[in-house]
């Protein structure tokens, strides 16, 4: 019998969230967890007969046992076929755009993002559709909707799939093709970027280093930085997927991508540093001894993309997430286009993309992308970055400092208390949530309350509400503090906090950020009364 049809129960807690759904390895290694979710998932999306998907992960730990256990299952179900990235990776970003320019009907993507990998670590699996965008609210609800009836699976009862050789071969009757993962990619870039352009700066002596931090975009960065873009040998670090991310934490941040920080600030620092995550779709940008907070990239990428050729006619609008700094509002204005602020989370842009809305947006989680794929996408942000120091000459501290002195500068930054107690965490959400009409007008550490209310929004393409997407709170002088729960986390609670100030004034745009947000961090404080309601003082990291 090559087919089974295997009967099952419901497994609870299988809830995609906003990246699909992400667990312990453990969790995800139980009988029948993982076969649940995909069944629940080919079910949620009115079943994959006939038709094409995209899979492929960032290679941790797991990854490929769960390639084997998905193609076996879409051959059961009736798919005509599954393109799947050699050796079962892929970036997100890579999925979108092979979903995308194979006109495929979606795609599964096999990540925990930024969390570590490992036996012991995380794991994750998110359907993507066919505009290669992570499923929207209504998608994951059937799918959800599905896991808590499911009575059986189909499996296809022979061994694995060779996914170690390119090319095209077949499985049970579904055409299974092996795809180089860069290829597609790599092409997609040389036509939004000044490729020339970018060489001859290399070529020029422009130094870079980038941190692959051991995760998916290592094959990506050696074959387009070193490979087409002529970088020296050896700008690309850590740049072997591994399946633990050789130990460490994939995310492309001053605190876990320390190492680049410590180079970039040191008396040999190149000109340009850059690290994306784990699977690929995040950016983390440091020039000499010049950080570049994520809010602070997407608002400069925004005033300079006209200088890439894919950008070059301008720019429909941007939109950035609630939380992360009103920057990039302020070059909007500027520029006169449209500026949307949307939930936390990529799927909110999908819409605004794909109606022709804008073409930049970002979140400060360190995301950013563009229309070119329906992700949010690390070595596209490292690229346009390039492009814009090729055509400027000018280094990044000096853009910085041309843009601050242009537009103000919102200092920035997010501090997280993690595996906090999950009822004590939505307690202190009520509280706050059940005070912020008084709030206004009342004045907290100095700074008088403008505005304050729990963020909901209306996508102006589908006419959806999404309502409780954080508490956001605002001051005169331009403060701003929100507070929300992450929707990522695996363990406990987590509380983020975001505090932004605004500086215009000529000799405020050179502070420390911890000295200007000082304030609003003690307005944020004293009325979250976070540390009464918690047990907590100092955050767990601070971005
Ligand atoms: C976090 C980030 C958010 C991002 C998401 C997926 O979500 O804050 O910007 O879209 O990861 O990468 P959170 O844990 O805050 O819900
Ligand atoms: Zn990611």
């Amino acid at each position: 019998m090559p087919m089974q049809t295997v009967r099952t129960r419901p497994i609870e807690g299988q809830k995609p969230g906003t990246s699909g759904l992400r667990k312990k390895t453990t969790v995800f290694k139980r009988p029948h967890y993982l076969e649940n979710y995909v069944q629940s998932t080919f079910d949620g999306i009115g079943g994959v007969q006939g038709k094409t998907l995209v899979v492929g992960g960032d290679g941790r730990f797991f990854n490929d046992d769960a390639i084997q256990i998905i193609l076996r299952m879409a051959a059961a179900n009736g798919a005509a076929k599954c393109i799947v990235g050699h050796g079962g990776l892929l970036s997100t970003p890579a999925v979108s755009n092979l979903i995308r320019r194979r006109h495929s009907d979606g795609g599964l993507i096999l990540s925990a993002s930024h969390n570590p990998g490992g036996p012991d670590a995380d794991f994750g699996l998110k359907y993507n559709g066919p505009n290669g965008g992570p499923a929207p609210e209504n998608v994951t609800d059937k799918i959800f909707g599905c896991s808590k009836e499911i009575e059986i699976y189909k499996i296809t009862a022979s061994g694995g799939v060779d996914i170690d050789n390119l090319g095209n071969r077949s499985h049970q009757g579904m055409q299974v093709e092996i795809v180089d993962p860069v290829a597609d990619y790599a092409d997609l870039m040389q036509r939004i970027f000044d490729f020339d352009k970018i060489r001859a700066l290399f070529a020029g002596g422009f130094t870079m280093r980038f941190d692959a931090m051991h995760a998916i975009t290592g094959p990506y960065a050696h074959a387009i930085l070193e490979g087409l873009l002529g970088a020296a040998k050896g700008t690309v670090v850590n740049g072997t997927p591994s399946p633990d991310f050789g130990g460490g934490h994939p995310d492309p941040n001053p605190i876990w991508a320390k190492d680049l920080m410590d180079v970039m600030y040191g008396a040999d620092a190149p000109d340009f540093g850059a690290a994306s995550d784990g699977d690929g779709d995040r950016n983390m940008i440091v020039g000499r001894g010049a950080y570049v907070t994520p809010s602070d990239s997407l608002a400069l990428l925004c005033a300079k993309a006209h200088l890439a050729p894919g950008y070059k006619d301008g720019l429909a609008g941007v939109a950035r997430s609630m939380p992360t700094s009103r920057a990039v509002d302020r070059v909007a204005q500027r520029l006169g286009i449209g500026c949307y602020e949307t939930p936390t989370g990529w799927k909110f842009f999908g819409n605004l993309l794909d109606a022709g809305k804008v073409t930049l947006c970002g979140e400060e989680s360190a995301g950013t992308g563009s229309d070119h794929v329906r992700e949010k996408d690390g070595l596209w942000a490292v690229l346009l970055w390039l492009n814009i120091l090729a055509e400027t000459k000018q280094s990044v501290a000096d853009l910085m400092a041309e843009l601050w002195a242009t537009d103000g500068r919102c200092y920035y930054s997010r501090h997280d208390y993690e595996d906090v107690d999950s009822d004590k965490a939505n307690a202190m959400m009520d509280a706050l949530r059940s005070k912020l009409t008084s709030l206004v007008g009342t004045t907290v550490a100095g700074l008088t309350v403008e505005a304050a209310d729990e963020f909901a929004y209306d996508d102006p393409v589908d006419g959806s509400r999404s309502t409780g997407q954080g508490v956001r709170i605002t001051f005169s002088g331009g403060a701003r503090t929100v507070f929300r729960l992450s929707g990522t986390g695996t363990e406990g609670a987590t509380i983020r906090i975001y505090l932004e100030q605004l500086k215009t004034a000529a000799d405020k745009l050179q502070m420390e950020p911890a000295d200007a947000l000082a304030d609003v961090r003690e307005a944020a404080m004293i009325l979250s009364d976070l540390s009464a309601m918690t047990g907590r003082v100092d955050p767990d990291v601070i971005t």
